[in-house]
């Protein structure tokens, strides 16, 4: 087959606990990801020329090396060049519905889509664990999207622990269409507001596995109770992102107030907030209740649920 269509799942961060520093620069984290029903979709098919193209009519989404997608395909260029040579260049089209810079993956999962697709493109059969692997060159959240559902991500977020599939809750996602928040702006500030708090890389093992405080929302994933996951979730990252966006802020509080409402969260760097529901009823009524007390066109809401996988093949 010369062509593909992927489906390329979001994320949200259930969990996000700042360790420390890590050597390579990195901060050292404890996440836990959930993929989501919202999604973009890749189509990615051979062409006779050596080139890479991306196509994508979104305006905020760049066609050229600053797309991971397109750095995913150069990657897989340089890692095979005989396949590279055999089959030829990639042209991606990429139809965008998750939000752009907004703390759900985006970028990573078409990333993640680009590295299955050319390895069924090319026939090179791959294993999850390659990909996952190719992944980490890219993007700290890439290894993730490539298999997705419920994990628990450490050290840079790269290295993954799956945790048995969640059962489906409904989500609530607010973003301002106009409103990035940039993913490096977000940890160089956390670091400089409270890196004096940061465990150091030479401290032992054990210190760390100590300073992580995920162990109650895990085990509220274990046994499927979403009133204690709500309860449980956290992100660090809020404590320097919701002061500097008080549209974020309002959002959050906004949610919280809602009906059917079990907990609300920035997700990741943000500044995307997302609410657990009790029911699909109850989103699309919160979903509502937020329009109408906020009329603007920049504010995007999205009515999702929790999902067991990742890229998948159409
Ligand atoms: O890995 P990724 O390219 O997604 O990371 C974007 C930026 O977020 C990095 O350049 C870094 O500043 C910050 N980051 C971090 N620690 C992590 C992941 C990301 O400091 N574990």
């Amino acid at each position: 087959m010369h062509s593909y269509t992927l489906i390329a799942p979001a994320k949200i961060n259930l969990y996000l606990e700042i360790i420390g520093d890590r050597p390579d620069g990195y901060h050292e984290l404890a996440m836990i990801l959930q993929s989501i029903a919202l999604a973009d979709q890749i189509d990615i098919c051979s062409i006779s020329t050596d080139i890479i193209r991306i196509n994508c009519k979104h305006p905020q989404v760049p066609l050229d090396k600053s797309n991971l997608a397109y750095r995913a395909a150069e990657l897989m260029a340089k890692k095979f060049p005989d396949a590279f040579a055999q089959y030829g260049g990639v042209e991606i089209t990429v139809k965008k519905n998750i939000p752009v810079a907004a703390g759900l993956a985006g970028g990573s999962t078409n990333a993640a889509a680009v590295l299955v697709g050319i390895d069924l493109l090319w026939n090179l059969g791959l294993t999850k664990s390659e990909l996952e692997e190719l992944g980490a060159i890219l993007g700290s959240d890439v290894p993730f999207c490539v298999s997705g559902g419920t994990v628990i991500a450490t050290a840079r977020g790269e290295q993954l622990s799956p945790l048995p599939s969640l059962d489906t809750i409904y989500i609530v996602l607010a973003k301002y269409r106009s409103l990035e928040v940039s993913t490096a702006w977000a940890y160089t500030n956390y670091r400089q507001q409270f890196g004096s708090s940061y465990l150091r890389d030479t401290e032992n093992l054990a210190a760390r596995a100590a300073a992580v405080h995920s162990g109650e929302i895990v085990q509220a994933i274990l046994k499927q109770n979403p009133v204690t996951i709500a309860q449980k979730m956290h992100n660090d990252l809020e404590r320097v992102v919701l002061p500097a966006y008080p549209q974020v802020l309002q959002l959050r509080e906004l949610f919280a107030t809602g009906e059917g409402v079990l907990g609300t969260m920035m997700s990741g760097s943000g500044p995307t907030v997302f609410a657990l529901m009790e029911s699909e009823q109850q989103a699309q009524a919160l979903k509502q209740q937020v329009r109408a007390a906020i009329p603007d066109e920049d504010l995007e809401l999205f009515v999702t649920r929790t999902i067991t996988h990742g890229i998948q093949v159409a």
